[in-house]
């Protein structure tokens, strides 16, 4: 039974990772800023425990990093994968509208905030089997593929999870994780919007079948939903 941590379970791709992961079997532990909230999470514990867990976690929020590792630690011994899903996107701003408060804020959610997870759970990732650590990325973090210009603020801060999935993947901490960035396509989500092409349920069974397939080869590797590598 694969022992997974979701993060941004509450809504979105995140949500349908959930639901997935738990359809296969999983053993999962959905973390999210307000679980008290989080009504889709709520019913689906009420079937699917005792193999779903709902965790507060806030990734900016260091003692709610404390707190679910604790928890997490307390009921498993290790994790076989570690999806870092959560992030925000403030809307496309002009140079005229940027302003550091905001560019800071989507950094630290979208970028800071997966290393912390990351620091968190290394440890009980590198006790799984075949572990894995999977950063939801994005084709907007790809310096090579902008062509014209979008905005600054999410996509400085999907290149920077990008280098940061890079150092990840070599970083000696964490031997024998595999780890990539995975861009999961245009999803119809909150930050999607309902034009984009993909539903959360084609997007999320195309990550699993990525993910299924890794293997240390791939670690520090870029994807896309499609399976193909995405370029930097
Ligand atoms: N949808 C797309 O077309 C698309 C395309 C490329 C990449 N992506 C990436 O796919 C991932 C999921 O996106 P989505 O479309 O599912 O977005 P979404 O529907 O907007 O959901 C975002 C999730 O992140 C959570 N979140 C935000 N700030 C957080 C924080 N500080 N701590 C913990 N959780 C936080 C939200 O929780 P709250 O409800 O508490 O705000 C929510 O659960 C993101 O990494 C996104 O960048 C999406």
């Amino acid at each position: 039974m694969q022992r997974i941590l979701i993060t941004g379970a509450n809504r979105g791709i995140g949500l349908e990772l959930v639901r997935q992961c738990l359809a296969r079997g999983g053993r999962v532990f959905a973390s999210c800023r307000h679980p008290e909230e989080a009504a889709d999470l709520q019913k689906l514990a009420e079937i699917a425990a005792p193999n779903l867990t709902l965790l507060a976690l806030d990734v900016t929020d260091e003692s709610s990093l404390d707190k679910a590792r604790q928890q997490v630690g307390a009921q498993v011994e290790a994790l076989d994968l570690l999806y870092n899903n959560a992030a925000i996107n403030l809307g496309d701003e002009s140079i005229a509208d940027v302003t550091a408060q905001k560019l800071v804020e989507t950094l630290r959610v979208n970028a800071i905030g997966p290393v912390l997870v990351a620091q968190r759970f290394y440890d009980l990732l590198r006790q799984g089997d075949s572990p894995k650590l999977i950063n939801i990325s994005s084709e907007a973090g790809s310096i090579s593929r902008m062509r014209h210009f979008r905005g600054y603020g999410y996509y400085g801060s999907k290149a920077a999870l990008n280098m940061y999935t890079h150092c990840l993947s070599m970083d000696p901490d964490l031997k024998g994780v595999t780890v990539i960035a995975l861009h999961p396509g245009w999803v119809r989500t909150d930050m999607g919007g309902p034009m984009a092409s993909l539903s959360p349920q084609e997007s999320v069974k195309k990550i699993l079948n990525i993910v299924d397939r890794l293997t240390l080869q791939d670690t520090g590797k870029f994807y896309t939903y499609t399976g193909g590598e995405y370029p930097w």
